[in-house]
């Protein structure tokens, strides 16, 4: 039998917590959501203020029928991105911290809060296929797809790993994994707090978001237990990579945003996107959920700009 001071630390350990919890907290766990009961065919899918191609020059003579597919097209895409997060990013990082050559904390609850995580997101990513899949339907987009290597996210990871190998590459993966937990669910609630749209896609959103709030401490606590295990080189590449990955995560798509205009019958070029984002302020990011990781790396935050 363990001492009461071992009972009370496994009771303190937040992996404990959640893992136990999961069972009754996550969305896999509950009754699917009824998506076409979920759909008012009268809603826009999407809504217009985060479009950026909606503020170009002549989208204003857009009839209302093209602004309408525009939006069904940007949630499609708002979807294959988040898809594309999961699968590229976030799955791999997971199954590379079960490995036995990562030095990252694996008692019995750290294994099951990982599996628990993987189960999540690979349901993410079914949540998402399955709300697209009325999409397409009821709005007849059979073929706006997008492949995962369209987002500047996916693209910013390629770059960030581009010339690694073995263990160095797992670091930087893990690393710009971390990112994108600190990240998504800011990403997620931008949608899933957005008014007069779609119910079904507001609330799948949702029931995404809700699930983040848990991953983003069981990354917190495994990243943690990886980086204070590192040598000090090889913690500079983390910090590195956890950096790139937080720009990346700011920074604006192009290509897909052609995709998504050209169905409404709007030609847009890539320049004049790339010259609207400059233009634009960065994004506010929710820093709370940052500033709790860099504590617990205890990483000084000058390190990261915010
Ligand atoms: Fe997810
Ligand atoms: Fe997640």
């Amino acid at each position: 039998m363990p001492g009461t001071a071992a009972r009370e630390e496994y009771e303190r350990d937040l992996l404990v917590q959640l893992t136990r919890r999961w069972g009754r907290r996550v969305a896999v766990k509950k009754d699917e959501l009824d998506l076409d009961g979920h759909f008012d065919a009268d809603l826009p899918d999407f809504p217009e203020h985060l479009v950026p191609v909606l503020s170009l020059p002549g989208a204003e003579k857009l009839d209302r029928d093209a602004r309408r597919r525009i939006l069904s097209a940007a949630w499609i895409a708002y979807n294959a991105k988040t898809a594309a997060i999961e699968d590229e990013i976030i799955l791999p990082a997971c199954r590379l911290m079960l490995q036995e050559r990562i030095p990252v904390r694996r008692d019995d609850v750290a294994v099951d809060a990982l599996h628990q995580t993987i189960i999540d997101e690979h349901y993410h990513i079914l949540m998402c296929h399955n709300a697209v899949g009325v999409t397409r339907r009821r709005r007849d987009m059979a073929d706006v797809r997008f492949a995962p290597d369209v987002w500047s996210v996916v693209q910013g990871r390629a770059a960030a790993r581009a010339g690694l190998s073995g263990f160095d590459r797992d670091v930087v993966d893990i690393a710009f994994s971390l990112a994108a937990e600190t990240t998504i669910s800011g990403f997620l609630s931008t949608l899933s707090t957005a008014h007069d749209i779609q119910p079904m896609n507001r609330i799948t959103t949702d029931m995404h978001r809700r699930d983040e709030s848990g991953h983003a401490v069981v990354f917190r606590e495994l990243c943690g237990s990886l980086y204070r295990n590192l040598d000090s080189g090889q913690q500079r590449m983390f910090r590195e990579a956890l950096i790139s990955g937080l720009t990346a995560f700011r920074s604006a798509d192009l290509e897909p945003w052609v995709a998504v205009a050209a169905q409404g019958g709007f030609e847009v070029g890539v320049d004049q996107l790339r010259e609207q984002a400059a233009a634009r302020p960065v994004p506010k990011r929710d820093t709370g959920p940052l500033q709790l990781l860099l504590d617990d790396l205890g990483i000084d935050h000058d390190l990261v700009r915010t």
